[in-house]
């Protein structure tokens, strides 16, 4: 069981638009004051989307959650990524693992949405299995091999899983470098948001997001937009007080800025303040911004005084995400009297801005899919863009150049 499960898919011959996309990319490589952005068919074509599967998700950590919805022993939640479907499960030793959910007899699928579970037993032909995914019952199957036999072949694979803030995180070719020292900077930023202690809401699930991934980060990390798309919301939190980080080539994985409020507390809803009191080891200066953050490829959050809400971006094809929206904030918190109504408040009023974003990422993704679509230069205020296609092009030449293929030869 210790051994980790490799799980890629399947390597593919790049197609003449794929190899053409790669081509193209160098424009894209850069500093915000040269670059450009990425070509529109890198956010609308269905082959780059495939491309983009076996180059960065394959061989990223992909987020899933956060350890603070399964505090307990037994406790776990299950989701697809890229239709593989997992099971994400605090053990009885207190780990938390990342297991297949799928059954090793016939392949029906384990568990729940979420829930607390001393075992796992398939309700087909009822076989079960232990919180770590050894395989304890199987009726009935004793007359083709012995229980011992089946068992030692037939326990759900386990996939290489590494836990940042506590996030949890799944990496399918078992080979990423580590996450922690790619993540140092930002580590250091939101150290006192101590956010591998702090409960978690069961995070909601909204499915249906029509436009490409990248869009999502993109419209959640750059500050240029929000003076405009969020007029008089956002006044709290202006662009003008946005710090940047320097791209760092030795600490990459994340992509991120900070942006100071106007005053003390400030919280993403109508009222401008945050709805619980703040996380105690926060310094006035830090409850006085937020954080916003993209832990690549698939994790986005916002730190601010009282919560962390995050998104977890779980593609579905080129032009369709489905989005796992949960919140953070201390168990004292959570176990305030009002928590609920604090809670629905501060949800209600992430969804304002929501909103408002979900509308400009529908409209975006449309025009990329134009024939005259852009390829943009950018403001100053979208540095954090021209750093998400540094990582990204970073990926996508490495995992192109691992195939050996040159692009000219593709057909
Ligand atoms: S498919 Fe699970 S027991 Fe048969
Ligand atoms: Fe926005």
């Amino acid at each position: 069981m210790a051994q980790f499960s490799r799980a890629t898919l399947r390597d593919m011959p790049f197609n003449a638009e794929v190899a053409g996309l790669l081509e193209s990319l160098d424009a894209s490589q850069g500093d915000v004051s040269e670059s450009l952005s990425l070509p529109a068919e890198c956010y609308t074509s269905e082959a780059w989307f495939e491309f983009e599967k076996r180059a960065v998700f394959d061989r990223e950590w992909i987020a899933l959650g956060h350890v603070g919805a399964i505090p307990d022993p037994g406790d776990y939640f299950t989701l697809e990524v890229f239709g593989e479907p997992l099971m994400i499960v605090r053990g009885k030793d207190g780990e938390v693992r990342v297991l297949s959910s799928v059954c090793r007899h016939r392949g029906h699928l384990l568990g729940d949405a979420q829930g607390n579970a001393k075992d796992f037993t398939c309700p087909f032909h009822g076989w079960s299995y232990d919180l770590e995914g050894n395989l304890t019952a199987a009726p009935e199957m004793e007359g083709t091999l012995p229980f011992e036999e089946l068992k030692r072949t037939a326990c759900l694979p386990t996939f290489r899983s590494a836990i940042w803030n506590g996030f949890v995180f799944v990496n399918f070719d078992g080979e990423a470098e580590p996450l922690d020292g790619r993540l140092k900077a930002l580590s250091e930023l939101v150290r006192n948001h101590n956010m591998g202690g702090l409960a978690s809401i069961t995070p909601v699930e909204w499915p249906g997001n029509k436009w490409n991934w990248k869009l999502m980060q993109e419209n959640a990390l750059e500050p240029y937009h929000t003076h405009y798309l969020h007029t008089g919301i956002h006044d709290f939190a202006p662009s003008s007080n946005v710090k940047f980080a320097e791209w760092d080539e030795s600490d990459d994985g994340a992509i991120y800025r900070e942006v100071g409020f106007t005053h003390i507390d400030g919280g993403f809803n109508i009222a401008e303040k945050a709805l619980f009191p703040a996380l105690p080891d926060l310094t006035d200066e830090e409850r006085s911004r937020v954080v916003f953050a993209g832990v690549m490829p698939n994790l986005f959050f916002g730190a601010q005084a009282d919560v962390v809400f995050y998104y977890v971006i779980l593609p579905q094809s080129a032009g369709d995400i489905t989005l796992r929206v949960g919140v953070l904030t201390s168990w004292d918190n959570l176990s305030l009297p009002t928590a609920g109504q604090l809670l629905n408040g501060t949800i209600a009023g992430i969804q304002i801005f929501n909103d408002q974003d979900t509308a400009a990422n529908i409209r975006t993704h449309k025009g990329m899919g134009s024939r005259v679509a852009p390829r943009t230069r950018w403001s100053p205020n979208e540095k954090t863009l021209a750093q998400i296609n540094n990582w990204l092009i970073k990926r996508y030449k490495s995992y192109a150049d691992s195939l050996g293929v040159p692009a000219e030869a593709a057909e």
